[in-house]
């Protein structure tokens, strides 16, 4: 089975985090985003997978020189300009001649549902499309999705707003799809999944969807790549988790590290104190410092307090500063 990957999204909404690095690339429990995901994919019976690159490419394809990720064989598609999601799954499965039932996924959701389940389920149902759905308290912030008893979709909306949500389920963000679905797709503009292609789809009554309560996040948000980190190092995840401190981290004996993950090449000084955050590679933290919440590439000094905050590769609090809810280098700031 083939599967296409988005991967070339911006990454806006995990601003400053992502003008270094982009989404997929990120760790989560000291491994990348897109190689958990890829690892999910072969589970299920994945074996070639091609990534819809536009923002970035680079570090993908720095990070896989052998051209294999978690045993499956991959593929680069760089678009020339972003096309959306349905615009890339089309530009990147003509780019390597899928013509058969694939899958797809977005580049920034973990789960540990079954491929291979969601396959069959598609299959014995005649589906032109199959979408992963998992229930959610706040839906509107989703694509979401009302279905018959027979798993028919009957409804498709992208982020409505809040209140007027046909279900609390939502898009997971993990498809199969007939070629078919790709003659739908308008070439050379930007076309969207959610806001064109499903709708049409499930106006002919050739969409359903498969809903699981597996291990589900989508990490685009600063506080859900916390969370997501924060699963595995504290034994949420079933089945799945981390060490802490990476063995190549250099953390001074007397910090103090709690419900944290810490990465390889980042640097404790003594006396700091590190609480339910994310050090990155290249993060420096003070002595003295109280760190909690957070998620920190760059540099906090001595005898900072930080809390509820993302400091990106080029983000720095000085000295004694104390910050809260806060981004540096502000996104928001041209
Ligand atoms: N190649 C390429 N080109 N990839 C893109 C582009 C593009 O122009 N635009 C977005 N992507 C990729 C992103 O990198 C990401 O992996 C994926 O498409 C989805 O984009 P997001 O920006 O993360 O979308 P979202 O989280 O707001 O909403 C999507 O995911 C939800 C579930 O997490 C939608 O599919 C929703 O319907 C869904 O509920
Ligand atoms: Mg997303």
């Amino acid at each position: 089975m083939r599967a296409v990957v988005l991967v070339g999204g911006i990454g806006t909404r995990l601003r400053p985090l992502t003008y270094s690095v982009p989404k997929p690339m990120l760790p989560v429990g000291h491994v990348s985003i897109i190689e958990r995901l890829i690892t999910n994919l072969v589970g299920g019976g994945v074996t070639d997978v091609t990534l819809a690159l536009g923002f970035k490419p680079e570090p993908f394809i720095e990070a896989f020189p052998d051209g294999t990720c978690a045993g499956a064989q991959l593929r680069y598609a760089v678009e020339p300009e972003p096309l959306d999601t349905a615009g890339a799954i089309r530009f990147a499965a003509e780019a390597v001649g899928i013509d058969d039932t694939f899958v797809v996924a977005n580049g920034d959701v973990l789960t540990d549902l079954d491929i291979s389940a969601l396959v069959d389920f598609h299959r014995s149902h005649g589906a032109e499309a199959t979408l992963h759905l998992i229930a959610v308290d706040d839906p509107s912030a989703f694509g979401v999705v009302a279905i018959d008893d027979d798993g028919r979709v009957r409804r498709f909306v992208e982020k409505p707003a809040a209140g007027t949500e046909p279900s609390n389920l939502i898009n997971a963000g993990t498809y199969v799809l007939e070629a078919s679905v790709l003659g739908r797709i308008p070439t050379g503009r930007k076309v969207s999944i959610e806001r064109s292609t499903f709708p049409a789809i499930v106006a002919e009554g050739l969409a359903y969807a498969y809903a699981t309560d597996d291990y589900w996040i989508d990490t685009g948000m600063p506080d859900l790549y916390l969370a997501a980190n924060l699963d595995l190092v504290s034994g949420r995840r079933s089945g799945q988790s981390c060490v802490g401190v990476h063995p190549a981290a250099s953390v001074h004996p007397t910090a103090l590290v709690e419900r944290s993950v810490v990465a390889a090449g980042t640097c404790v000084a003594n006396d700091a104190r590190v609480v339910d955050s994310v050090l990155l590679a290249g993060a420096t933290i003070g002595a003295g410092s109280c760190l909690s919440r957070s998620v920190v590439m760059g540099r906090i000094g001595a005898g900072a307090t930080v809390h509820d905050s993302v400091i990106g590769a080029d983000g720095a609090v000085a000295d004694g500063e104390h910050i809260a809810h806060q981004r540096r280098p502000d996104p928001a700031r041209p």
